[in-house]
């Protein structure tokens, strides 16, 4: 789809079908978050894939957004691996929310749904899936074929003004 359109049309869907992605799209589509640009390279993103059936029924308990969706991408970084920025926080969250951009936009480049998920704890997701300490989740990301019924939420378009959100200083 050409760009612009394509980040018109891309919505978040809460409504999949029951339908395995194939592991190739699957691969395409992470592909856009490892190639997602990173403070000074560092390239700290990982992404967990969950989707057997006790990690699901994990992430339906850790969070109540998973809408059915067939799998759970879980963006994290390793926080020993990301830069810091000169005010000594990290930009560990940052690298991680460009590569979740990347395959949202991906994913509706080849037909398929996401939603981000941000309704999770943290440190729960941490414990229930025995991550090591460095290793922090920011975003959760039900991926899936959307459901025939899958319609954007009518508040999709309710956008603020350019003006409204620019101001050239
Ligand atoms: C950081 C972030 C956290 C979000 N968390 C949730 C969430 O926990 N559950 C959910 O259903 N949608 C979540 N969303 C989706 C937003 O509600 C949605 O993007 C917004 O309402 C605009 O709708 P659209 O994506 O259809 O354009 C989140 C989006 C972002 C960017």
């Amino acid at each position: 789809m050409e760009f612009f359109n394509l980040i018109k049309e891309r919505y978040s869907v809460r409504e999949y079908k029951d339908k395995e992605i194939p592991v190739e799209l699957l691969e395409k589509v992470l592909d856009a978050g490892r190639i997602a640009p990173t403070a000074r390279n560092c390239q700290p993103v990982r992404i967990l894939v969950a989707k057997s059936k006790e990690v699901m029924a994990k992430m339906n308990e850790l969070t109540p957004c998973v809408y059915g969706a067939p799998i759970v991408l879980i963006i994290c970084s390793d926080t020993n691996e990301s830069s810091g920025q000169p005010n000594g926080r990290s930009f560990a969250e940052a690298d991680a929310s460009i590569a979740a951009t990347h395959i949202m936009l991906a994913a509706a480049d080849v037909g398929l749904g996401t939603v981000w998920v941000g309704r999770f704890d943290q440190d729960e997701v941490r414990k229930a899936l025995s991550f090591p300490d460095e290793l922090m989740p920011f975003a959760l990301m039900p991926i899936g074929y959307p459901a025939d019924t899958s319609v954007p939420n009518p508040r999709h378009t309710d956008n603020k003004e350019l003006s409204e959100i620019v101001k050239y200083i």
